[in-house]
C-alpha cells in the first residue's frame, strides 16, 4: 500500500507513513511532541489535532478532512461526553488515509480554566519533564506471586515503554491502596529529565488522572515573581507576585551577604524567610488558578547567585568577594520537599545554571528567553537593578558581566526619588526655551499642563520620581542645555528661569513646586552619573571582548527596562548607540526563561550547555574598565559617538560648565547586588 506524506506544523517535520498509521503514532515517530495521558485509549482527549484543508504546493500535498478515517465510535462517545471543539480530531484514534497537513494546537484546554495572560506570554513547544501515563493493571492472581508494585512496572513497560523504572519510595507503602481504589486503572507520573536518566514514578492516582501543573519562579532581591502553568497544555493559570521579604535583612545583596557574615543564625533566617515566602506565593497561585497544591509535580527556580544559595539553605559568603566562588555552579535537582517547598511528595524542584560568582541563573534564564547565542546580530541584554547583569553575544561567541550600578537607578540615592507607585513622576519633558517642564504620573492619565490634572492627582498626590523618570528627567535637563555634557547644572540660568535654584555652590532644577517640592539636585544628577557609567563601562568591556564598536540589537530586562524609553537611555548614554527600532523591553525574561525550562526540558539541556560556552568577564579585574567609565560619565558619552540616536533628537553642542561640585565625576565603586 501507498504511503502517504504527513506534515506536521507548526514544527514542519513530515514524513511518510502507511495507510491506517494513527497521527498520534506518526507524530511520536518524527518526534512531534503530542501530549497524551490516556495512552490512545480516546479518553484524555490531549492529543488533539486539526486538519489544515487544501493544496500545499510548496510541499506537493493536498489535504483535506476526509484524508483522515471517519470519526469511530471512541472518538465519539469522547465528543459526546467531553466534547471536542469543532474542526478538532483525537490523533490517537484518527488514521492517515492519504496525505495530510496536521496542526498540533498549542492550546489543548481540556478543563476550562481561569487564565490569566501574562504579559510575557508566549507559546513553547512542550516536552515537559513530568509525563501523566494512564495504565489498566493486572489484577492480582493466587498462581501469579508477582507484587501490586511490580505488576504496574509491567503494565507501564507495556504501554509506554517505560523500562527499568526507578519508584519514588514513599510511594510504595501506598501503591496497593491506590491500584484498588482506582479498580486497578491508575495514571503515574513519570519524572524523567534527562535522555539518558532512567525514568521515575514520583506520583499515582486512581482513575485517569488529566491534569499535571509546575511553577516557575524568579527569586529577584527585590520582589518574587511566579506563575503556574498546566504542564500539559502549557497554559499560565495563574501568576502572582511579593516582594522578597529578605529585603528586612539587607537592602541590597550585599548588605545580605554581611548579614550572613556577621549573624550566626542570618543564614538560617534568611533562607527560611525567602522559602515562607514561596510557599506563599503558591498559596496564592493555587487559590487564583483553582489547583490543589499536591497537583504541582514539577517547579523551575532561577535567581542571581546570592538569592540561588540562600533558597538552596548555602552560606553565600564566599560570594561577597573575589573569587566569587559558587559552591555549584551547575544545574540543580531536588526534591521540593526536601528544600522546604512541599506539593506533592515526589515534585521535583530544578534550578538553572549561574553564569559566573555575580551573574545568575535568572541571567542564564534572560539568556535562554531572549536567545543571543541564537541569532547572527549581536545582541545586548541588560537587566538593571542594583546590579546590572549584562549579556552580549551572537551565535559564535557569548560573553556575560556584571556591573555595580548601586541603587540609584531604583530610585535610592536620589533626593526626590521612590518606587514606582501611584503619585509618581513616571514621564518628563522640558521646553528648551521656556525650560518649563510638564510631567505625568502613575495613577494619572493626563500630562501635568493638560485641563483636569489637578483634580485627577488628587487623590495620589505628585509624590516623588520614580526610576524611569530619573532618567527622562535628567536626560530632558540635558537637551534643553539645563546640564551640560558633564553633568553639571548651569547656574547662569537661573537669570532665565525661576525654576534653577542654587543650593550653595551647586545648583537644581525645580521639577515641581508642591508638596513635597520636588527637585533634581547636581548630587542626583551624579549618582545617575555614576551609574550609568558603571552599566556603559561594563558594556564596553564586553564589546571589547567580542570586538565590535556597535551592537546590532539591545533587549532591556525587568521592571525598569519595561517602563525606560529606549531613547532617553540612549541620550544618557546607559546604552550603546544603535537602531532605536531594535532596543526592545523584554519585561521579566527570567521568569520567560523559567517557564521554558518548565515546560520543555529541552530548554534545559539548551541552558546549561549555552553557560558553559559564556565567556565570564570580572569587571573589577579589567584595567579599561576605568577609562571606559570615566569616558561614560560624560552626556551621552566622551568618546563614544551615538550616530543612530542623531537621526532621531539633535544633541546639544559640546560646551563646558565649571564643576561646581569639585568631585569631576570622581567614580564611587559601590556595593554590588
Ligand atoms: Fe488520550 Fe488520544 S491519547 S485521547
Amino acid at each position: 500500500m501507498k504511503d502517504h506524506l504527513v506534515l506536521f506544523m507548526p514544527s514542519g517535520k513530515r514524513g511518510r507513513f502507511p495507510v491506517g498509521t494513527s497521527v498520534l503514532d506518526a507524530a511520536r515517530q518524527l518526534g512531534v511532541y503530542v501530549e497524551s495521558v490516556c495512552g490512545g485509549r480516546a479518553t484524555c482527549g490531549r492529543c488533539q489535532v486539526s486538519v489544515q484543508e487544501g493544496n500545499f504546493a510548496k510541499h506537493g500535498i493536498t489535504s483535506a478532512d476526509d484524508h483522515l478515517s471517519p470519526v469511530g465510535p471512541k472518538e465519539e462517545r469522547y465528543d459526546r461526553v467531553r466534547g471536542l471543539p469543532g474542526g478538532r480530531r483525537l490523533s490517537c484514534s484518527a488514521q492517515i488515509l492519504g496525505d495530510l497537513v496536521i496542526d498540533v494546537p498549542q492550546d489543548t484546554v481540556i478543563n476550562a480554566q481561569v487564565v490569566r495572560k501574562a504579559a510575557d506570554e508566549r507559546v513553547f513547544d512542550r516536552n515537559a519533564a513530568i509525563r501523566m501515563c494512564y495504565v489498566e493493571v493486572e489484577e492480582p492472581d493466587m498462581e501469579k506471586p508477582l507484587g501490586d508494585l511490580d505488576r504496574l512496572k509491567a503494565a507501564l513497560a507495556q504501554d509506554w515503554h517505560l523500562d527499568e523504572l526507578d519508584v519514588d519510595f514513599h510511594l510504595i507503602p501506598k501503591v496497593q491502596q491506590i491500584l484498588r481504589k482506582g479498580e486497578w486503572k491508575v495514571t503515574a507520573a513519570i519524572h524523567k529529565d534527562r535522555e539518558d536518566d532512567r525514568p521515575r514514578l514520583i506520583a499515582l492516582y486512581p482513575g485517569l488522572k488529566n491534569e499535571a501543573y509546575g511553577i516557575a519562579c524568579d527569586i529577584g532581591s527585590t520582589t518574587i515573581a511566579m506563575h503556574l502553568s498546566s504542564l500539559l497544555s502549557g497554559r499560565t493559570v495563574a501568576s502572582a507576585g511579593t516582594s522578597n521579604p529578605q529585603i528586612r535583612f539587607g537592602e541590597d545583596l550585599m548588605s545580605r551577604v554581611s548579614y550572613v557574615m556577621m549573624n550566626p543564625d542570618g543564614r538560617e533566617a534568611m533562607t527560611v524567610a525567602v522559602r515562607e515566602a514561596l510557599n506563599g506565593l503558591i498559596d496564592k497561585v493555587c487559590a487564583e488558578g483553582g489547583v490543589s497544591r499536591a497537583d504541582i509535580l514539577d517547579s523551575v527556580f532561577v535567581g542571581n547567585p546570592i538569592m540561588h544559595h540562600l533558597f538552596l539553605g548555602i552560606d553565600p559568603t564566599e560570594l561577597g568577594g573575589a573569587p566569587f566562588a559558587l559552591a555549584v555552579s551547575g544545574a540543580v535537582q531536588v526534591k521540593s520537599a526536601e528544600i522546604g517547598l512541599p506539593m506533592s511528595e515526589g515534585t521535583r524542584t530544578y534550578l538553572l545554571p549561574c553564569i559566573a560568582g555575580h551573574v545568575g541563573a535568572d541571567a542564564a534564564a534572560a539568556t535562554l528567553s531572549e536567545g543571543p547565542h541564537r541569532q547572527d546580530e549581536m545582541m545586548l541584554m541588560v537587566d538593571i537593578g542594583t546590579n546590572a547583569e549584562i549579556v552580549l553575544g551572537n551565535s559564535t561567541r557569548v560573553v556575560a558581566a556584571s556591573s555595580p550600578t548601586g541603587p540609584a537607578f531604583e530610585g535610592a540615592e536620589i533626593s526626590s526619588g521612590q518606587r514606582a507607585a501611584p503619585g509618581a513622576i513616571e514621564r518628563v519633558r522640558i521646553d528648551p526655551v521656556t525650560l518649563e517642564p510638564r510631567f505625568r504620573i502613575i495613577g494619572t492619565e493626563q500630562w501635568s499642563d493638560e485641563p483636569g490634572f489637578a483634580e485627577a492627582a488628587m487623590a495620589t498626590g505628585v509624590t516623588g520620581i520614580c526610576g524611569s523618570a530619573i532618567i527622562e528627567v535628567i536626560a530632558e535637563m540635558y537637551l534643553a542645555g539645563i546640564i551640560s555634557e558633564d553633568g553639571v547644572v548651569d547656574g547662569s540660568l537661573m537669570e532665565r528661569s525661576p525654576r534653577i535654584l542654587q543650593n550653595g555652590r551647586t545648583f537644581s532644577y525645580l521639577l515641581h513646586d508642591g508638596e513635597p517640592r520636588i527637585t533634581v539636585t547636581q548630587n542626583d544628577v551624579r549618582a545617575i552619573q555614576l551609574a550609568k557609567a558603571a552599566l556603559y563601562a561594563g558594556v564596553k568591556l564586553l564589546m571589547d571582548k567580542q570586538g565590535v564598536d556597535h551592537v546590532d540589537r539591545i533587549g532591556l530586562a525587568g521592571a525598569f527596562g519595561t517602563f525606560i524609553d529606549p531613547k532617553y537611555a540612549m541620550v544618557l548614554g546607559l546604552i550603546p548607540d544603535c537602531d532605536l527600532t531594535k532596543v526592545k523591553a523584554v519585561g521579566n525574561a527570567a521568569g520567560t526563561g523559567a517557564r521554558m525550562c518548565l515546560l520543555n526540558r529541552g530548554y534545559r539541556r539548551e541552558i546549561e550547555e549555552t553557560v558553559t560556552r559564556i565567556e565570564k568577564i570580572e569587571t573589577a579585574l579589567e584595567t579599561k574598565f576605568q577609562e571606559h567609565f570615566v569616558a561614560a560619565m560624560a552626556l551621552p558619552n566622551k568618546v563614544d559617538a551615538f550616530p543612530n540616536l542623531a537621526t532621531v533628537i539633535t544633541l546639544p553642542e559640546r560646551r563646558a560648565i565649571a564643576d561646581a561640585t569639585g568631585d569631576g565625576g570622581r567614580r564611587r565603586r559601590r556595593s554590588r547586588d
